[in-house]
């Protein structure tokens, strides 16, 4: 039995981290099956050679032959490029990975000098305004654009059920509900009421008695974040602000190149780290892996190789806890490779 992880670096640093992830898994041994890698393209890269960002056959594969994925970044440009769209979207929506999982924690306070923090985002993955719906018009005063938002009793309630199962699941059982439905109170008041009612649905029988529910505006939650974070255990947002709560929360725990996530469906999970391809550093050698080989842990974790998951992570927090080897970003002067030849040799 082997275990078929499908590999999609894409562009930017994406090509130095995931091939750290990708040696890093093979350092687990026989803690997991062994791993077979498919090597698969997808991003703007990909776009500009092809004219597809994500190719068919990405999706194919990935979805016959792989039973879980890395993801590595895209540099989608802020322009309007015609037939161009993410394919990290697309691929969540593709393969229905309808909750993007981000944990937040800081492992060596005395790296960070930073409170400690101890929570995860997640982030509905496949609706809200990133249905990409927007409209530019000419009118007599100029251009207009707008964009609508979706917002679906289904995916607030799948979202809640994997935030109430987390939350469940962890020592402190809090549920932060992110909105704003004072503002918004159609839409947001859908996602707050679906998610609130979770508790008492008769599926659940029960089981969520333990959870303690809160909900927080999502402009208070960046303000609360940031001066007692330790208020916070899970927190469930909309896509759009769980996007930009997960990357705010990122900022507390030192850097972006740390934090890792999974896109999770019923059928798949794909693993990704939270930063882009950060294409002030591309192709120097700096980039921090250890967001990507936190992602492999998480991926693992989530198919339940609970001890190889472990292993990883205890890696990555011991180097960081040691500070000998440590990317720019993290105020270290080591390079990728020397990161990765660090966590190796505590695996
Ligand atoms: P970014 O995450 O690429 O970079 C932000 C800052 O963090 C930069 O200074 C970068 O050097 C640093 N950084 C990020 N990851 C790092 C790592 N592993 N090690 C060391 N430093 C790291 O975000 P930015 O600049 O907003 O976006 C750049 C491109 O990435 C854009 O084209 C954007 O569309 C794309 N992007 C893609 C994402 C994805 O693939 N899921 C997510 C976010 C952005
Ligand atoms: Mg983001």
């Amino acid at each position: 039995q082997s275990l078929k992880i499908g590999l999609i670096p894409a562009d930017g640093i994406g090509k130095e981290v995931i091939p750290a992830a990708k040696a890093a898994i093979i350092a687990l041994g026989s803690d997991i099956p062994k791993p077979e890698f498919i090597d698969l393209v997808a991003g703007w890269e990909t776009f500009t050679r092809t004219g597809v960002a994500l190719p068919d056959e990405t999706v194919e594969i990935l979805r016959n032959e792989c039973d879980c994925a890395l993801f590595g970044s895209v540099s989608s440009p802020s322009r309007k490029v015609v037939g161009y769209s993410s394919p990290i979207v697309a691929l969540r929506k593709k393969l229905d990975l309808y909750a993007n999982i981000r944990p937040v924690v800081s492992v060596a306070p005395e790296v960070d000098q930073k409170p400690a923090v101890d929570l995860i985002v997640v982030r509905e993955n496949t609706e809200c305004l990133y249905v990409k719906e927007e409209t530019l018009i000419d009118t007599p005063n100029g251009k207009e654009a707008r964009a609508s938002r979706l917002i679906t009793e289904r995916a607030s309630r799948r979202i809640g059920q994997m935030a109430f199962q987390l939350a469940n699941a962890r020592p402190r059982k809090h549920l932060t509900i992110i909105h704003k439905s004072n503002v918004l109170s159609v839409t947001d008041g859908l996602f707050r009421e679906t998610v609130r009612g979770i508790k008492s649905l008769p599926a659940n029988d029960g089981k969520f008695n333990g959870v303690t529910i809160a909900e927080q505006l999502v402009d208070s939650a960046v303000y609360r974040l940031f001066r007692e974070p330790e208020i916070f255990d899970v927190m469930v947002a909309p896509n759009l602000y769980g996007d930009i709560i997960s990357d705010a929360a990122a900022a507390l725990v030192g850097s972006l190149g740390l934090i890792p996530s999974i896109n999770a469906g019923d059928n798949f999970v794909m693993g990704e780290p939270v930063h882009g391809s950060a294409p002030d550093i591309e192709g120097k050698g700096i980039a921090n892996p250890l967001a990507s080989i936190r992602s492999a842990a998480l991926m693992l974790r989530h198919l339940g190789y609970t001890e190889g998951a472990d292993r990883l992570d205890l890696a990555v927090n011991q180097v960081i806890r040691e500070g000998r080897f440590l990317t720019p970003d993290l105020k270290g002067t080591s390079t990728t490779e020397e990161v990765l030849q660090a966590v190796l040799s505590k695996i």
